[in-house]
């Protein structure tokens, strides 16, 4: 799939490209977009407003002000979000999890953290289950190394905690037509049989939190946008089986280090892995697009334009904090005072910086992998 932004925009589980019009999405996916008096809400509840939030990272929802009502009546809700396992996990993948970690810190919420070998098995031609389950126990080390509570955090592994929650898949997926599926993922004709019926398994977790503990039990899913698909049929089917419908809180995406398209797996020069080596990391942002001028006269003359810069992307959604000092760089950059070599620099310190700790804390993560695994009660 080539990388820039003048294709159509396509935004489904699988595919992200051409250039991303939120508002559209917003629209056409039939959520709602976060409002102040949603985020003060949130920022009652913790104190301060996380940087993803502050920043518009999280952007649009269903049932948020639900969740939050909630929970100030004194009930609780859990938290469900996942990955499919393809591969090692790249720094875009962990923006949904840096803040399902703060929610759960806030909330004090049970997460379930659903791993779907299953799903990378069947939408990967070269795959073999070995390989997707492999990837599994490799990435539920980086999301043990985010920091959650390993009392209140279970990992399901669908091909191996399958017997746990088959019967509430196939309880599920009977009240899913395929004329729904297709409409909704675009499945056709030469759809294998299992993608037909994953949607039905990605659904699961939503729910089996409620089955588990003989009550309803609401559920918010952190999770960028392009999950939204499984939602929109896992919802359709909650009053159907006498469950709450899921709320979720979309993120946006994080840009690869190219010119447009998201952070992909599929493009690695342009995305950062967890595993990389500081050196290759390093090497990935010196090789980046930037909004930068041809020349360094020019760019003295006339600046540059952060706007469309991947390296500030990278410091506005992950790597600055401070919203002083980021809007200085801001400034800097639009100057032409900050030359891209330089901002390139700063940014593949702070890079390494965080690679470096994270890598020590996935090495940790394998001697308590086992507490974090999903029990039958
Ligand atoms: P996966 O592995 O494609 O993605 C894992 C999570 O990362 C989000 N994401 C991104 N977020 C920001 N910037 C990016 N560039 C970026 N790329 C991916 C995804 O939205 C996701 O939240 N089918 C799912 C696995 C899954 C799941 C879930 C995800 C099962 N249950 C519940 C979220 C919530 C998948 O393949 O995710």
């Amino acid at each position: 799939m080539p990388n820039g932004e003048e294709e159509e925009m396509v935004v489904t589980p699988w595919t992200v490209s051409g250039k991303i019009d939120y508002s559209r999405l917003v629209e056409e996916f039939g959520t709602q977009p976060l409002t102040e008096d949603i985020l003060k809400r949130i920022e009652k509840h913790a104190g301060e407003l996380h940087q993803q939030l502050r920043r518009g990272l999280f952007f649009s929802h269903r049932d948020m002000d639900w969740i939050l009502d909630t929970y100030e009546s004194g009930r609780r809700f859990m938290l469900y979000t996942g990955r499919g396992p393809s591969g090692p996990v790249h720094v875009g993948h962990i923006v949904p999890w840096i803040f399902t970690k703060h929610l759960q810190d806030v909330f004090g919420s049970k997460l379930i953290f659903q791993m779907t070998d299953d799903e990378k098995f069947l939408v990967n031609s070269g795959f073999t289950t070995k390989m997707s389950t492999g990837f599994a126990y490799d990435n539920a080390l980086d999301v043990i190394a985010m920091g959650f509570d390993p009392k209140k955090t279970q990992i399901l592994m669908d091909i191996k905690d399958v017997g746990v929650f088959y019967e509430l898949a196939v309880t599920i997926a009977k009240r899913i037509t395929f004329s729904t599926v297709k409409a909704t993922f675009g499945f056709n004709d030469s759809s294998n049989i299992g993608i037909i019926f994953f949607p039905a398994i990605q659904a699961v977790p939503a729910f089996l939190e409620s089955l588990l503990a003989g009550e309803n039990v609401p559920c918010l899913i952190p999770a960028a946008i392009d999950q939204d698909p499984y939602w929109r049929v896992t919802r359709d089917v909650a009053s159907k089986l006498g469950y709450f419908k899921p709320a979720q809180i979309h993120c946006k995406f994080l840009p690869g280090l190219g010119k447009g398209g998201k952070m992909s797996a599929s493009l690695p020069e342009t995305a950062i892995f967890t595993t990389d080596s500081l050196d290759v990391a390093e090497k990935k942002i010196r090789n980046a697009f930037t909004g930068g001028r041809p020349t360094v006269e020019e760019q003295r003359h006339a600046g540059g334009d952060p706007f469309i810069c991947p390296i500030y992307y990278y410091e506005y959604y992950l790597f600055e904090e401070d919203d002083e000092r980021l809007q200085e760089v801001c400034d800097e950059c639009k100057s032409g005072e900050l030359l891209c070599g330089d901002h390139k620099i700063m940014l593949a310190e702070k890079v390494k910086e965080f690679l470096k700790e994270h890598q020590k804390k996935r090495e940790k993560a394998k001697d308590v992998l086992e507490d974090f695994l999903f029990k039958a009660p």
